[in-house]
């Protein structure tokens, strides 16, 4: 898994800079109002520095962006990095200066020359999220064995930063873990391997359970069990409880789609980019990241995690076009279609978590819908709420992480389309709103009472090209909002 690279904060020593080997990071707005590091810098560059800030290629740079100074002389540094940076810095602008750090890698010494920079803890968790890299599978050199990361940040108040640091190293565990989860190959990630990195989590003090496939039999997860029937991989029910908050407030519940490969079952998806489908756990990755962050950071409120875990497999036993099941609730659903598997999952975790729990309000998350990505592409996650309070606090805490998630409609007119001839409902509703129908199938096992919210994050979980905070491939989209509404709205 991925080891992050703590960063740590330190006041200035002007005499130390000259000898850091890897790199060094200057945030400069331009030539002038050069700090005390900077300045240092200049003179040791033998006015390198200062022509750089000068040139035209510094004069056109966006804030945000990084010009190199490569092999400066005087200095032991591999190279110093200059950031342009402004004075009316925002939230957003400070987390994409944070990227610029992190994009050239964290794997050696890192020194930011920081000062009192606004919006430092933005910048700094900015530079880890980006500086994250998932190379499990690739052969290690020599090279890479032997260097070990720092990130330092010289600041002008090192022992405030410090204290904020254990909460920034929280979330990024949390999104790490997330990323790790959602790369992972599905050979690797079985449903059994995935219980497991869950259960992991029992050290931090979560409380994990793991429903084998007989316990959900007599809960009457039909629904679910016939999703993963066509696999060998066991199909699991798991619960992560932190209770951080007051002994008897009801919990906030998070049910995440953990379908570790969707081939489509027998109706089978064409073989073009159905490697992606590695990723149709993202929902469970997700719930599973924030419930780390929430117990690393130790918050102040109770919150459940519930993931359903299947594989989608076509074989002699799966699940057929045409067959009709019963989910937990008691309502029976024809399935006409074995790739639109995981509204089946997520119906039977919603009701068994709103049976149990009587949770104060429910966040489902999945990789549920190719609609989606037609409607919103690879920049916003689909909102979907019955509640209109829950959704603006959500919203609220997204725009704060400056993390896309749009709201769609939901309405009763659209359940004509998932009328079945033969059974309660049919588990799809035609190509028109394919995302909304699928939300409206939802929404028939959510309690009227819950306050509840569907995200469907199919085109964000993973990511073909960089973003501004994850190299291309898994983003953690979701574990820095929900981390963020916990603490906001459920924390007091
Ligand atoms: N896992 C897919 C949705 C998906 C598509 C996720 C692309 C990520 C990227 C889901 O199970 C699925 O196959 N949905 C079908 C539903 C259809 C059969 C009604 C779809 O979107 O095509
Ligand atoms: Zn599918
Ligand atoms: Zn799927």
């Amino acid at each position: 898994m991925t080891e992050i690279t703590a960063p740590s904060f330190v006041a200035l020593d002007i005499d130390q800079l000259a000898s850091v080997e890897g790199r060094v990071v200057v945030l400069a707005e331009g030539a002038e109002r050069l700090d005390k590091g900077a300045r240092r810098i200049n003179r040791l560059t033998k006015g390198a520095l200062g022509r750089l800030l000068e040139s035209k290629a510094f004069a056109k740079a966006k804030t945000g962006d990084a010009v190199e100074m490569a092999w400066p002389a005087g200095m032991a540094a591999e190279a110093v990095q200059v950031i342009k940076t402004d004075r009316k810095l925002d939230h957003d602008t400070a987390r994409k200066i944070g990227a610029a750090i992190g994009k050239a890698g964290l794997g050696k010494e890192v020194l930011v020359l920081a000062g009192a920079h606004r919006h430092l803890t933005e910048i700094v968790l900015g530079a880890m999220l980006r500086g994250y890299d998932f190379k499990d599978h690739k052969s290690a050199d020599d090279d890479d064995e032997a260097s070990e990361g720092s990130l330092v940040f010289a600041v002008s108040k090192p022992e405030e930063l410090s204290a904020e640091a254990e909460n920034l190293i929280a979330v990024a565990q949390g999104v790490f873990m997330t990323r790790d989860l959602v790369n992972e190959p599905a050979n690797v990630l079985t449903t059994t391997e995935f219980a497991a990195r869950a259960q992991a989590l029992a050290d931090l003090g979560v409380t994990v359970e793991v429903l084998e496939e007989d316990e959900l039999e007599k809960l009457g997860m039909r629904a679910l069990l016939g999703v993963g029937q066509g696999s060998d991989s066991p199909s699991k029910v798991v619960v992560m409880q932190w209770n951080g908050g007051a002994k008897d407030a009801a919990p906030l519940a998070l049910v995440g789609k953990g379908v570790v490969f969707d081939t489509g079952g027998i109706s089978l998806k064409p073989a073009a980019g159905m490697e992606d489908m590695t990723m149709d756990m993202g929902g469970a990755g997700t719930v599973v990241g924030v419930m780390k962050t929430l117990a690393m950071r130790k918050a102040a409120a109770n919150v459940v995690g519930l993931i359903g875990l299947v594989e989608n497999m076509p074989g002699s036993n799966a699940q057929r076009p045409g067959d009709v099941v019963r989910s937990m609730k008691g309502d029976t659903i024809e399935v006409i279609n074995t790739d639109a598997e995981g509204r089946l999952v997520l119906c039977d975790v919603m009701w068994y978590a709103q049976d149990r729990f009587k949770p104060a309000a429910m966040i489902d998350l999945a990789t549920l819908t190719g609609a989606i990505i037609i409607g919103l592409g690879h920049e916003n996650a689909g909102v979907f709420s019955n509640n209109d309070d829950l959704a603006k606090d959500f919203l609220k805490a997204a725009d704060g992480e400056g993390e896309g998630f749009w709201r769609m409609p939901l309405g009763d007119g659209y359940d004509k389309q998932l009328k079945s001839r033969i059974a309660d409902v049919k588990n799809v509703g035609g190509r028109a709103a394919g995302s909304i129908t699928a939300a409206q199938f939802l929404k028939r096992f959510v309690k009227d009472e819950t306050p509840w919210i569907h995200l469907d994050i199919a085109g964000v979980a993973l990511l073909d090209s960089d973003s501004t905070l994850a190299p291309k491939g898994a983003t953690g989209w979701g574990v820095r909002t929900l981390d963020r509404l916990v603490r906001d709205a459920y924390e007091s």
